[in-house]
């Protein structure tokens, strides 16, 4: 039959989560792969979400959000960031944060611009570059800290540069931006027209003391950033695909150009019931930095003397473990090993590169139950 359509993506395949849990289903296997955790949303808010589809919260909200849930935000925003945003002209509530990158990307970059990306990059930022008609240029942070050369950020810069993207907690590595970073990144776009997207989707997610150092609380890169987070993360509902933008004035509004015809809203009773949640559970974002270092602990103290290594996660749910004393083998096949002849499903950390180094390292997700993780950590300690 003839072609009918020209692919805008013709190298594009099925994302590696998609896969890795998909091959976990398939085969029974303990899925520490794509990152959701596999307990309960608090029950507050679930009850929340119930009582506003009865009440009737059912019908299309308006496209920027429930101006409630855009007033919670302005408050949780400035206890977190030190910095209280707009609720009418700075925040966009949007379903999910990939709804939110996107819209950044398309409202800014032109077709024969260049954006930044830090590899392992997750995985959205590149098509979506592309889609706008963009060039991606991928610098990538090595192991074993992942730290972002700005050296090389600085070399990579020219008058094409439309935007930059960063990623803090880092997903799939587990590091985290410190103010250093943020002075470097400060430096550098200064005398610049660089924009900067800033995925910010587990900033509570901060483990042994540390801050979160994000975009919103520097006005030198708040004025050029479009600061994307997600309800998904910080309350376990993933599924609820619900999140956020935060930019100036003048960026909202490009941003809300194109994000009234990708999606128009996001679902109306889910954001009734965050906004009522946020308001009476204070508490339940101020301890998930410690719910979560927690459970970083608990999975990674399981495999102590094992044959597993790798420094504890600064940040995110994910924690990158060293194989190399147990196979020398490439990450993808690793990954497939250990999910078919083990029972554990991991996401090998290669295919966020455009060139992977050399690299004998696997991602776990650790926002799962204590019973979950002791299961997989009694299947990884055998090998
Ligand atoms: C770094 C990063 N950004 C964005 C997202 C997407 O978040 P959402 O599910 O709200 O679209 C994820 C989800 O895994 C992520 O890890």
């Amino acid at each position: 039959m003839r072609n009918l359509i020209r692919s805008k993506l013709p190298d594009v395949g099925t994302t590696i989560f998609t896969v890795m849990s998909a091959r976990a289903a398939e085969l029974g296997a303990i899925n520490l792969s794509q990152g959701f955790p596999d307990f309960a949303v608090p029950e507050p808010l679930r009850a929340a979400l119930a009582r506003h589809v009865e009440a009737g919260h059912n019908q299309y909200a308006p496209m920027t959000g429930v101006p409630g849930l855009r007033e919670q935000l302005a408050i949780t925003i400035g206890r977190h960031h030190g910095r209280t945003p707009d609720p009418v002209t700075e925040i966009t509530v949007v379903p999910g944060a990939t709804e939110a990158i996107f819209c950044a990307i398309m409202a800014s970059v032109h077709p024969g611009e260049e954006v930044i990306l830090f590899d392992p990059a997750y995985d959205s930022y590149e098509p979506s570059v592309r889609m706008a008609g963009g060039r991606a240029l991928r610098i990538p942070l090595m192991p074993p800290d992942f730290r972002i050369d700005w050296q090389r950020v600085k070399e990579a810069l020219s008058p094409r540069t439309r935007l930059i993207v960063i990623n803090t907690p880092h997903n799939p590595t587990g590091t985290v931006l410190e103010a250093a970073d943020l002075d470097a990144l400060e430096a550098l776009v200064e005398h610049t027209g660089a924009l900067i997207l800033s995925d910010e989707v587990y900033e509570h997610l901060v483990f042994d003391g540390r801050q979160h150092h994000g975009v919103l609380s520097r006005p030198a890169l708040a004025e050029r950033a479009f600061a994307v987070f997600s309800f998904g993360k910080s309350f376990h509902a993933t599924g609820w695909k619900t999140g956020y933008c935060v930019a100036p004035a003048a960026l909202s509004t490009e941003f809300r150009r194109v994000h009234q015809f990708v999606t128009f809203v996001a679902v109306t009773p889910i954001q009734h019931a965050l906004a009522e949640f946020i308001h009476d559970h204070p508490e339940h974002l101020a301890g998930l930095g410690a719910f979560y270092q927690a459970k970083r602990d608990f999975f990674y103290e399981a495999l102590e003397g094992s044959n597993w290594r790798g420094a504890r996660a600064s940040g995110s749910y994910f924690q990158l473990l060293d194989y190399s004393a147990i196979a020398d083998v490439p990450d993808t096949e690793m990954a497939e090993r250990l999910v078919r002849e083990h029972g554990v499903a991991a996401i090998p950390i290669s295919v966020f590169y455009e060139n992977p180094p050399p690299l004998r390292l696997l991602r776990f997700c650790f926002a799962k139950q204590e019973q979950t993780l002791d299961r997989a950590a009694e299947r990884l300690r055998l090998l």
